[in-house]
C-alpha cells in the first residue's frame, strides 16, 4: 500500500484539507457515493452537493446531515443555487461506481461547471477534479479539461496535475486549481 501514490479520492482530500486557506464553504460537484460530502461536511461549515442522478441525492439524505445542501440538478447550474463565495469544489467525474454507467459527466457541463466555479471561489481557494480517462466520455473530458486549464491565467491560478506514470494508461489523474 502506497502513502502517497494511492487513489485520487484520497489524495484529493488530503490536499484540500491540508491546503485550502479557508473551510467555509464547499461545494461537491459529483455527490455519487457520498464519501466526498461526507469529508466536506467534516472540514467545512457547510457544504453544495449536486448530482443529477435522484438516488444519489435520496440515499444522502437518509444521513441526515444538516450541514450538507442536496441539490438534484447539473453541477453546470452552479451559480443558480449557490449565491456565495465558496472555498473549495470537489469533482469526482465519470458514473456512479455501482450505478448506471450510461449516467456519466459530460464534457460540456462539467467545463461550464468548472468556470461557474472559478468565479464563485475565494482567493486560497481550491478546485479539486478527479479525473477517470478509462472510457471514451472521460477522454473527451479529459482533452477539453487540459485544454481549458492551460488557458487559465497563470496569475490567478495555479494548475497541477497528477497522474500515474507506471501503471496502466487508463488509470485516474487529479487535477488541482489554486485561485491566488
Ligand atoms: C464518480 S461518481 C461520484 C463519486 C462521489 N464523489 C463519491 O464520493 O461517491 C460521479 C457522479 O456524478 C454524477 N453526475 C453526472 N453528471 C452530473 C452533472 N452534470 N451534475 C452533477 N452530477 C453529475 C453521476 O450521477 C455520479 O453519481
Amino acid at each position: 500500500m502506497f502513502e502517497y501514490v494511492s487513489d485520487v479520492s484520497m489524495l484529493s482530500q488530503h490536499i484540500i484539507k491540508n491546503f485550502t486557506k479557508n473551510k467555509n464553504v464547499a461545494i461537491d460537484g459529483t455527490l455519487g457515493n457520498g464519501y466526498d460530502t461526507d469529508f466536506l461536511s467534516e472540514n467545512f461549515n457547510k457544504v453544495y452537493s449536486f448530482d443529477i442522478q435522484k438516488i444519489a441525492v435520496d440515499n444522502y439524505k437518509k444521513r441526515n446531515n444538516n450541514k450538507v445542501e442536496l441539490i438534484n440538478d447539473s453541477h453546470s447550474k452552479l451559480e443558480k443555487y449557490i449565491k456565495e463565495n465558496v472555498d473549495a469544489i470537489m469533482y469526482n467525474l465519470g458514473f456512479l461506481p455501482g450505478g448506471d454507467k450510461s449516467i456519466t459527466t459530460m464534457v460540456e457541463s462539467t467545463i461550464k461547471s468548472i468556470e461557474s466555479g472559478l468565479e464563485l471561489l475565494n482567493s486560497g481557494g481550491i478546485v479539486s477534479i478527479a479525473i477517470y480517462v478509462g472510457h471514451d466520455e472521460g477522454k473527451k473530458e479529459e482533452m477539453a479539461i487540459m485544454k481549458y486549464v492551460k488557458n487559465l491565467d497563470k496569475k490567478l491560478y495555479g494548475v497541477m496535475l497528477h497522474e500515474v506514470l507506471n501503471r496502466s494508461e487508463s488509470a485516474p489523474k487529479l487535477l488541482i486549481i489554486e485561485k491566488k
